[in-house]
C-alpha cells in the first residue's frame, strides 16, 4: 500500500469504526429489549392464564362428570404479553388476588374481595419517591372523578392493574405516549357502556364537544387530553388534578405562544432536562414547543447526512486514486 492510501485507510477506519461498534451495540440492545421478561411466578400464573389468558376456557363439571368448554367475556381476559411488560410484571396473580381463586367455580364470597390501592404499597416508600405518590393522591382527591368513588372509581380505572406501564417518563416515541395516555381516557369517554356504570348522564359525542378545535384529529395526535383538562403542578410530572369541564383550556394562545403551557405539561420532562444541561437556552425552548418533539430527529438527520457525505467523499477520493494508478 502506498503511504497516502494507507493514511486514507487509517482515516476511514477512524471514522467508520465507532459507528460500526455503535451500530452493533444498538443491535444488541434492541435484541435484549425484545426478549420477554421471565417472571419468577410464570408457572404459578399459568394456573390462572389457562383460563384468563384467552377467550376459551375449560373446566370439569363435577355434577355432570364431564369436560365443559365455554367463553370468557373480554373484561375478564388478561393479556399475557401486556401483563409481562407492565409495571407489576414481577407479581404473582395471587399477590393481589386471593389464593382461593385457584378453585373453580370461584367461591362466591370472593366477589366482595377488597383490593389494595396504590398508596397501600407505594405510600411513604423511598424507592418510589420520584413519583410523589402522596402528591398525586392529593390531586386525585380534588379531581372530578373522585366524587365517583362511591360508584367504583379508583386509581385502577385509569391504571389497568394488568397492563399499566410508565410511558411519558421513559418515552422514546412521543406520539405513541400521547396515544397511550389518551386511550386511558377514551377507554371510558368513548365507550358509553363503561361510563354508564358510573353515571346517569346521557351519552355525549366527544368529537362534537371539541368541535371548536380546528384539525381535531391532528391535535389529538399531538397533545393529550390532560393538557387541557388538568391544572399543572410543578412538583409532579403528570398532573392528576382533572378540573371541571368549565375550567378546561380552550384558548389557542395557551399553547400557541412563547409561554406555552406545553412547556409545563407535555414537554415538562425535556424542558427540565435541557435547562439542566444548558443544551438549549430558554428562549429557543419556549419557541420550539411544537417542533420540540422533532428537534433531535432533525439534528440526527443532519448529522447523519454530513457523516455519509464525508464517507462518500473519501470513497470517491480513494477510487480516483486507484483509477489514476
Ligand atoms: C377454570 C377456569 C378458571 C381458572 C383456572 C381461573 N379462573 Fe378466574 N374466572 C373464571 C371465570 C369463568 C370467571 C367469570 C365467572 C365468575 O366470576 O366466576 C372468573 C372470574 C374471575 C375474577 C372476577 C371475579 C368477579 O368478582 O368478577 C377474578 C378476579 C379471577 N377470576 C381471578 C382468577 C385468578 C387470580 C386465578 C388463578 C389463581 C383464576 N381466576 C383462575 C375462570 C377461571
Ligand atoms: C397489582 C395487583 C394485581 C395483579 C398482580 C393482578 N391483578 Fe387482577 N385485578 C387487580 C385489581 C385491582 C382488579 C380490579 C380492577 C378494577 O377494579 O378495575 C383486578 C381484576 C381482575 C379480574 C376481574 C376483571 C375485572 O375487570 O373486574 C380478573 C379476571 C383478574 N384481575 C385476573 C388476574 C390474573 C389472571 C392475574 C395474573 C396474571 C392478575 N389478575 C394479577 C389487581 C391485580
Ligand atoms: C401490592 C402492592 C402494590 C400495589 C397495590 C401497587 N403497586 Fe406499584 N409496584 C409495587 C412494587 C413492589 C413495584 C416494583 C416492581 C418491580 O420492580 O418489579 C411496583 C412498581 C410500580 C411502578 C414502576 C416503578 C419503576 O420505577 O419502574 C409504578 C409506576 C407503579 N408501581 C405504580 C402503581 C400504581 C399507579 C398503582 C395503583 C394503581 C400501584 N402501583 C399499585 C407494588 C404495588
Ligand atoms: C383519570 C385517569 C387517572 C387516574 C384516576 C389516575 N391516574 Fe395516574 N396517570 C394517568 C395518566 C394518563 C398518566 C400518564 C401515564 C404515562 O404516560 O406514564 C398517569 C401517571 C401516573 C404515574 C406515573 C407518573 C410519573 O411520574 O411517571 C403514577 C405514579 C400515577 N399515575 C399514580 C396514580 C395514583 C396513585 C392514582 C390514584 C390516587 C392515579 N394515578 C390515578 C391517569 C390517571
Ligand atoms: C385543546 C384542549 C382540549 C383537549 C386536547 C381535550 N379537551 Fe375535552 N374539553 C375541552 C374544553 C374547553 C371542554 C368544554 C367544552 C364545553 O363546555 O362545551 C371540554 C369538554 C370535555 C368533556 C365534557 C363534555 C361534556 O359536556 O360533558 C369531556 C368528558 C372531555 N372534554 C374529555 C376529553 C378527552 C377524553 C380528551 C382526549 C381525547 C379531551 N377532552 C381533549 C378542551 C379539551
Ligand atoms: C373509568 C372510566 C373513566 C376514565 C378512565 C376517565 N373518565 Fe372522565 N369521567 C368518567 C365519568 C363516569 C364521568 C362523569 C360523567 C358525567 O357525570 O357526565 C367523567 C367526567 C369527566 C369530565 C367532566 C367533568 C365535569 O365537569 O362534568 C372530564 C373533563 C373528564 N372526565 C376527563 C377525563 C380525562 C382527561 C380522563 C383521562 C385522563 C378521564 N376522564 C378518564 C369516567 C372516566
Ligand atoms: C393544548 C395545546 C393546544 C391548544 C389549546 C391549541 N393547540 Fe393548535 N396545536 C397544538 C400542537 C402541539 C400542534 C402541533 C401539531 C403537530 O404539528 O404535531 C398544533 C397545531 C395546530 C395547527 C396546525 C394543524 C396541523 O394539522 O398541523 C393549527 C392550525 C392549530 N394548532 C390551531 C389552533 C387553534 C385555532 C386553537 C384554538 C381554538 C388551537 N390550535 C389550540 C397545541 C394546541
Amino acid at each position: 500500500m502506498k503511504p497516502l492510501n494507507f493514511r486514507l485507510f487509517i482515516l476511514f477506519a477512524f471514522i467508520a469504526l465507532p459507528s460500526v461498534v455503535y451500530g452493533l451495540k444498538r443491535e444488541k440492545l434492541s435484541v435484549q429489549d425484545s426478549i420477554l421478561y421471565v417472571s419468577p411466578f410464570q408457572d404459578d400464573n399459568e394456573r390462572c392464564f389457562k383460563c384468563h389468558g384467552q377467550e376459551k376456557y375449560e373446566y370439569t363439571n363435577e355434577s355432570l362428570g364431564k369436560q365443559v368448554k365455554a367463553l370468557l367475556c373480554s373484561d375478564r381476559i388478561v393479556n399475557r404479553s401486556e401483563f409481562y411488560s407492565a409495571n407489576h410484571k414481577s407479581f404473582s396473580c395471587t399477590d393481589c388476588h386471593s389464593e382461593a381463586y385457584t378453585k373453580f367455580p370461584h367461591p362466591g364470597e370472593l366477589r366482595m374481595e377488597m383490593q389494595y390501592n396504590c398508596l397501600d404499597c407505594h405510600g411513604g416508600d423511598e424507592a418510589f419517591a420520584i413519583f410523589s405518590f402522596e402528591e398525586i393522591d392529593a390531586e386525585y382527591q380534588q379531581s372530578v372523578h373522585f366524587r365517583l368513588e362511591n360508584e367504583g372509581f379508583t386509581c385502577w380505572k385509569c391504571h389497568n392493574p394488568h397492563s399499566y406501564k410508565i410511558s411519558r417518563r421513559n418515552t422514546t416515541n412521543l406520539k405513541e405516549t400521547i396515544q397511550y395516555d389518551n386511550n386511558i381516557c377514551l377507554n371510558c369517554h368513548s365507550d358509553f357502556s363503561r361510563l354508564q356504570l358510573m353515571t346517569e348522564s346521557k351519552e355525549i359525542n366527544l368529537m362534537e364537544k371539541h368541535d371548536w378545535l380546528p384539525n381535531q384529529t391532528s391535535h389529538f395526535r399531538s397533545i393529550r387530553c390532560i393538557e387541557c383538562h388538568t391544572k399543572t403542578n410543578d412538583s409532579i410530572l403528570i398532573s392528576h388534578f382533572i378540573v371541571p369541564k368549565e375550567d378546561a383550556i380552550r384558548g389557542c394562545n395557551e399553547c400557541h405562544s412563547k409561554n406555552s403551557i406545553l412547556m409545563t405539561s407535555l414537554y415538562k420532562f425535556e424542558s427540565k432536562e435541557n435547562r439542566k444541561d444548558g443544551f438549549l437556552n430558554g428562549i429557543i425552548l419556549n419557541e420550539s414547543y411544537v417542533i420540540g418533539a422533532n428537534r433531535n430527529k432533525y439534528l440526527n438527520i443532519i448529522s447523519l447526512s454530513i457523516f455519509s457525505i464525508v464517507i462518500l467523499m473519501i470513497i470517491i477520493h480513494i477510487l480516483f486514486r486507484i483509477l489514476k494508478k
